[in-house]
């Protein structure tokens, strides 16, 4: 058994799916309303994933509405790091936890790439998730000329510890595990089509838990880490990415449009949830 592998440690399995912008609000309903339905149906009876449905600021409350009763949890894509005032546009966190919600994206690529994120609004961000018991999904990943100039690892190392720095053991334990998630996103593996091999994204997977053990040595923090992979994950690729030691799950853009695409990804969950222990 390897670091940040104990046998207590507890870690979700966890099928995301990011809708980004798109769907009106009677779209995420009926969206919505068929996963829930699938899963009454098909996986009646499994030990299911997390399952965490991130539509747009502007749909939450339906889709909180219609999730009611099934065992699908609801996420924002964004907030804000402060807790009210002058922000026109912002959403804060408290208006997140009023209405439920529980949990939140912080640094997806294309905040960092559009929207001006960066390593330090991502760390007040995931502050302020943690504060307001939000669960925060740190999203990390590198571009395609860093990989391409071997940098790959650097700039994930660099994106973890920016992200966390200042962050106490404290802070995140919660129930023997870790109220944070972090998701690995290849910037070039995202809308593309273009997959990261599974043993390579285990392989990065891994090495962002060997950084959290090394920022919460002597805890369960690492252990009791979600690291999910992303970026044009299928039903076609879910069963080998699930199969990874380090990888607890995945976070869906593309194939969380359409309940047929979304569900195969929820049963390749569950059948993690039947090989790994620590799931
Ligand atoms: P994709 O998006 O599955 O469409 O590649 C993943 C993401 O951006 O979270």
């Amino acid at each position: 058994m390897g670091k940040g592998q104990s046998s207590d440690a507890k870690r979700k399995t966890i099928i995301a799916g990011n809708w980004k912008m798109n769907k009106t609000v009677s779209e995420a309903a009926a969206l919505t309303k068929s996963i829930v339905e699938g899963l009454a149906t098909e996986l009646k009876g499994e030990a299911l994933p997390e399952i965490v449905l991130c539509p747009a600021f502007l749909c939450l409350a339906e889709v909180l509405n219609q999730v009611k009763g099934s065992p699908c949890k609801v996420g924002a894509q964004n907030m804000d790091y402060r807790d009210s005032g002058a922000f026109t546009g912002e959403i804060a966190p408290p208006m997140l936890t009023a209405m439920h919600v529980q949990y939140v994206l912080i640094g997806h690529s294309e905040r960092r790439q559009f929207f001006g994120e960066t390593n330090e609004s991502v760390n007040l961000k995931v502050k302020a998730a943690l504060a307001h018991g939000l669960t925060p999904v740190m999203c990390v990943g590198e571009l395609l000329e860093q990989r391409e100039a071997g940098q790959a690892d650097d700039v994930v190392r660099e994106q973890v510890v920016a992200g966390l720095a200042g962050i106490t053991a404290e802070q995140i334990a919660q129930d023997g595990g870790a109220r944070i998630v972090i998701a690995y996103e290849p910037v070039w593996a995202i809308g593309t089509g273009k997959n990261c091999e599974s043993p390579e994204a285990n392989r990065v997977c891994g090495l962002i838990r060997a950084i959290v053990e090394e920022l919460y040595s002597g805890t369960n923090i690492s252990a009791g880490t979600s690291i999910l992979y992303g970026g044009s994950v299928k039903a076609s690729t879910i069963d080998e990415q699930m199969q990874q030691e380090h990888i607890d799950g995945a976070l869906v853009g593309g194939a969380s449009l359409k309940a047929e695409d979304f569900l195969p990804l929820i049963k390749g969950g569950a059948k993690r949830l039947k090989s790994f222990s620590h799931a």
